[in-house]
Order: C-alpha cells, then structure tokens, then sequence
C-alpha cells in the first residue's frame, strides 16, 4: 500500500471507531474500561466527528453541557446508563443529581473544541445558534473555575483530586497525594484491572487515595465553596491551567465573532491574567513549566508532559521555543513522541498511564501550540509519529514510547478522533 492508502485506511478504521463508540446523544472512549460519558473525551472527540456529522459533533458537547451544574461546574463523568463494570459509578459519588454525574472537573477543552468546530463549520446557521448557546455556558464554566479553584484570586487554579488533571497518576502528584490519608477508606473494588492490565494502571495505595479524596468530598456535600480549602491535595498543574487560558481566549474571539462583548471582554482579562501567573511555574533548570503543590507551597521536581502542554497558550516567544527544544530533546530518549514523563527521569515507567506512555490527544494540544508559535518542523514529527503508534499498533488508549507498544483500553474514540485530525492536516 502506498502511504495515501496508508492513510486511507486509517481514517476509514478511525472512523469505524467513533461510530462502534457512539451513543446516540454522546460517546463513550471505550466501552468496558469507560462506559459512560467524559468532559474532555467529549470535546475533543466532537473536533473528529465533525468530518463525518456537522450536527452530530455540536450534539456531543451540547449533551455534556447539560448536565452543567447549577454552581456552573462541568462534571467529568455523566453517567447516563447505569453499568457495573465501572468503579467508582454513580453511588460512590452520590452528588444527588437527576442524571447522575461526578462531583470533579476536567481539563476545560471545550471552548478550544467550540471555536474550532465554529471555525470549520459549513452548517453556519446550525454554528451560530449551537455556538450561541455554548458560549454562555463555558463562560460560567470559567467563572466557576476561578471562584472556585483560586480562591485567593492568584491567576492559577488548583485541582483537588488527581483524576482532574486527566493525568491521574502522574509523578506530578506523588508527594502531594502521599499527604492524603485512607483511614475510614471504605472497602472497595477495582473493575479497571478486568479491562486492562494492571502494570498499565494506577497502583492500589494511589487508587486508595483517590477513592478517600471522593468520600471526603461527599462528606462535604459536595459544596464548590469549601472543598478547595477542605482538600488536603491542592496542586496548581501548568498544563490545566494553560488549556483554561486558550479555552478563556478561544471563548473571547467567538464571543467577539457573535456580538457578545460582555463575554469576550471578561475572557479576555481571565486569559491575560493567566497567562502571567503561569510565569510562576517556569523553572529554570527543567527548562519547562512545573507544577506547584499549594498545600505543601512548593514547586514540584517532575519533569512531566503537563509542563510541555502549556505551549497550547500564547507564551511569549522564548517560552515557547524552549518546550520546543525540550520536545525535540525528548525525542533522543524516546522513539515516539510525546512522552508523558521524562524518560530520563528515575520515575519514568513506559506503560504506566501518565507516567511515561505517550497520548494522541497530547500530541494535538501540544502540535497545536507549536504550530500557532511557528514550530512546524516538530509539528510533523509529531504527526508522523502519532501515524506511525496507530499504523503499528492500532487505536489504543496510549502507548510505550519506546516500543509502541499499545496500552491501557482499545478502540478508543479520542485517539480515533485525532487520527482524522492529523490526516486532515497533512492532506
Ligand atoms: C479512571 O477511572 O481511570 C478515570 O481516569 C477517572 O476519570
């Protein structure tokens, strides 16, 4: 097959994956492993369907934002359909919704995912009136962010628990999380490890701690207001904060585009004040962004992914042009990149989730950024290499830098959605 066949296929089986993965009104990353919906899956998964269903990727992101709490938070999970192969599902949580949801958030792409698929669309009608309606809720999503996770109005807003930064097991969080205890841990059983190999999973004393921060916070009544200062894991991550900043940007040109000064000009100001802030976590030895633990007031020594994915902000250029130089350094230790975690680094493990396996949607962010800064030499390495994880291994969750190996879940619908991306970019 010549490499335009190559491709050919790919997009073909990527969309294969989307559609075995659909929902109706959401999509699933996988079934079995993830059987319900998540935020940011969603948003992104929508910037992919968007080539094959106009209407339909609106609808993705329209169904999460439905289940948009009152205090403006967007969950991470809705659980639309009840399934036990999933811990910890709705009764865990216990937030007391109609459609039961967590009680966390995610890493907010979703005013990226707006503009974009607002920007592409062909359906201008269809975009003006779903873009209309979005705007206003992302915007409440932002202000909740910044009520509500910098309390203390520093620009940066912490996370509360480790599975809201998306990177659940990081090194990022090891020193903050050991601060959490697990006494009065209610027992409990994992289902993750039915689907998934446990050396590609999160250890049993990090999942203690997750499922302690969950009850804790339920005995709080899930009340926004108290749990930032209430979590004894409080940790400012880079990467979070950065996607927040191009989501407050990205909401700011729509709003612009669609007459709404109101929304673009407070966007506006949160993204400058951001954008500021995150000069705090620049270390000068790393040479990256790091993060920063509020409860223990200390930068955190972990030269992770989530100091890279910053770049998808408007960095000043210098800034920039060192997570490009850092990436291509990255590139001598791993064969496949992005990895999540320093190679180089003691801690780094290939296949353990977000402790070295390397992520599609990552390499997206980060391309990104690198091509709105002008990087677009590494831009296609990064390409091609995110082609060459799914030519070799299929559409997995994620993969070992070093082998490509495929890891955690398969058929997985994000990763489908950035191979259309990637292949729609080098057409
Ligand atoms: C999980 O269950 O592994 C998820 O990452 C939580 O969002």
């Amino acid at each position: 097959m010549n490499s335009n066949n190559v491709q050919q296929s790919m997009y073909e089986r990527a969309v294969e994956v989307l559609r075995v993965n659909d929902r109706g009104h959401y999509t699933v990353p996988t079934s079995g492993l993830y059987p319900f919906q998540w935020n940011w899956d969603s948003c992104l998964v929508s910037i992919g369907q968007q080539h094959i269903d106009e209407a339909r990727a609106w609808a993705e992101m329209k169904t999460l934002f439905e289940h948009q709490w009152d205090d403006g938070m967007v969950p991470h999970i809705v659980f639309h359909e009840m399934d036990d192969g999933y811990f910890p599902g709705p009764e865990v949580w216990s937030t007391g919704r109609k459609i039961p949801t967590t009680g966390i958030t995610q890493p907010p792409v979703a005013g990226f995912a707006a503009l974009r698929l607002f920007d592409r669309a062909k359906d201008t009608e269809l975009a003006n009136k779903e873009a209309a309606e979005l705007l206003v809720k992302i915007d409440r999503w932002h202000e909740w962010f910044y009520a509500n996770r910098d309390p203390h109005g520093t620009g940066l807003v912490a996370l509360i628990h480790p599975w809201e930064s998306g990177r659940d097991n990081s090194v990022d969080w090891d020193i903050a999380l050991d601060r959490v205890p697990t006494e009065g841990l209610e027992p409990y059983q994992r289902r993750d490890l039915q689907h998934a190999s446990a050396d590609h999973r999160p250890t049993a004393a990090q999942y203690d701690r997750y499922i302690w921060l969950v009850q804790h916070f339920r005995s709080l009544g899930w009340d926004n207001s108290v749990l930032h200062d209430a979590s004894p894991f409080k940790v400012v991550d880079p990467g979070f904060n950065a996607i927040l900043i191009r989501s407050c940007a990205d909401i700011a040109e729509l709003a612009s585009r669609l007459g709404r000064e109101d929304i673009a000009q407070r966007n506006k100001e949160r993204a400058a004040f951001g954008l500021n802030a995150l000069e705090t976590l620049w270390s000068n030895s790393l040479q990256q962004y790091l993060c920063y633990d509020r409860e223990g007031r200390e930068l955190v020594d972990s030269a992770s992914v989530g100091g890279l994915i910053p770049v998808i902000a408007a960095l000043p250029e210098n800034r920039s042009a060192a997570v490009a130089q850092r990436i291509d350094e990255l590139s001598k230790s791993a064969k496949y990149l992005v990895p999540s975690h320093d190679p180089t680094d003691e801690r780094y493990d290939s296949k353990r989730y977000w402790r070295g396996p390397s992520w599609l949607i990552v390499n997206y962010l980060i391309a990104d950024g690198l091509r709105r800064a002008g990087h677009i030499e590494l831009v296609q390495r990064i390409e091609s290499s995110s082609l060459e994880l799914i030519n070799q291994s299929g559409f997995a969750e994620y993969y070992d830098p070093n082998t490509g190996e495929p890891c955690g879940g398969s058929t997985f619908t994000w990763t489908a959605a950035m191979v259309m991306e990637f292949i729609s970019n080098a057409a």
